[in-house]
């Protein structure tokens, strides 16, 4: 085959390949079988070696050229390859961003703390100062000091998890009273946020763990009046809707003199009665009183000389109040489609 044969032929070989090629990978193959190191048309060019001398240059030119045709011919075709799986990449990686995208859930504070730190920054905000007391507490702090004698019936409103004898859970945040008394002088004002723990039948009513706030104020002149406005400016600030009511009934704690149970109206119906309020148009949300002669000499504070208020109350009874939460259970439940609508 005369050299001029071998151009053409291979020339057709390449365009007849070519055109079965289907991609960019194919085409590469083709440039390593034509133009690589032992490519048909590099052994061409080798094999120009064995011509007659005055040939050389004009078959070499010839066969330069091919090579230069070839090398174009691939390149384009790779070019369009390329393009072509580029655009086939993006369209099968197209995002639609106009879908709305999927909100990852990134967790968020449990309902009670959250009013639990409500609370406590609307009291903060009226003046008092925080103390935490311990859960962990003897039974003097929780009982005794606060004027339940230790064969006193009043421990049976509290179902208590002793430790041991001397040591117990405490069941009302109550035992914060005579450890901030014994450890700072009057004039005092203090809440003290925390968990409580009663050996209760677990209902939807009651449950062994819940949270309260204890608020006491001791100064020289302390009235029952001072008492109930700072419930009253407290509640309005924690249940903003309107105009808020708020009422006291007698009651009995040991450690306050006169004791009292504080309703605010329901926020709920107006004070027109609805389930919430069982129909009574009033919600039970603290006890409270005058903290008893007793107390403040436990806590070494002469009562002839000092007065107190104090009040205690549920945070998980508030939210199941501002919220309509008809089970105590589902704030220990730890059900994330419970926690996440708060
Ligand atoms: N410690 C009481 C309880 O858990 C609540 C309470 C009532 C607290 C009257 C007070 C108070 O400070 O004056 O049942």
């Amino acid at each position: 085959m005369d050299i001029e044969e071998k151009i053409r032929t291979l020339q057709e070989k390449v365009e007849s390949e070519l055109g079965s090629c289907s991609d960019a990978k194919g085409v590469e193959e083709l440039t390593v079988r034509f133009l690589g190191k032992k490519g048909e048309v590099t052994s061409l060019l080798h094999s120009l070696k064995d011509l007659p001398k005055e040939q050389k240059p004009l078959v070499g030119k010839r066969v330069n050229e091919l090579k230069g045709k070839i090398q174009e011919k691939l390149e384009a075709a790779l070019a369009q390859f390329a393009q072509k799986e580029l655009a086939a990449r993006l369209a099968s990686e197209q995002v639609d961003i106009s879908l709305p995208g999927k909100r990852r859930f990134r967790g968020n504070r449990h309902v009670v703390l959250d009013l639990l730190q409500e609370a406590i920054d609307i009291l903060v905000g009226m003046g008092f100062s925080v103390q935490y007391g311990p859960d962990i507490e003897s039974d003097y702090y929780n009982f005794e000091a606060l004027n339940f004698a230790p064969d006193h019936p009043a421990r049976d409103m509290h179902d208590t998890f002793y430790l041991n004898t001397e040591t117990l859970l405490r069941t009302h945040t109550s035992n914060t009273q005579v450890r901030v008394m014994e450890a700072c002088p009057p004039p005092i004002r203090v809440i003290a946020p925390g968990k409580c723990f009663r050996n209760e039948d677990v209902s939807a009513r009651s449950h062994v763990l819940f949270h309260q706030i204890e608020g006491f104020y001791i100064d020289r002149e302390v009235t029952l009046a001072d008492l109930l406005h700072t419930l009253k400016s407290f509640f309005s600030k924690l249940f903003p809707n309107q105009e808020l009511k708020i009422r006291s009934r007698p009651s009995y704690f040991p450690f306050v003199e006169p004791g009292m149970e504080v309703d605010i109206c329901c926020f709920v119906c107006g004070a027109k009665g609805c389930p919430i309020c069982k129909h009574t148009g009033w919600l039970e949300v603290a006890g409270a009183g005058m903290i008893h002669p007793e107390v403040l000499k436990s806590g070494g504070i002469d009562p002839e000389e000092y007065l107190g208020y104090a009040w205690g109350f549920g945070i998980e009874r508030l939210a199941m109040l501002r919220y309509g939460i008809d089970d105590i259970r589902l704030f220990l439940e730890n059900d994330a489609r419970f926690l996440q609508q708060f």
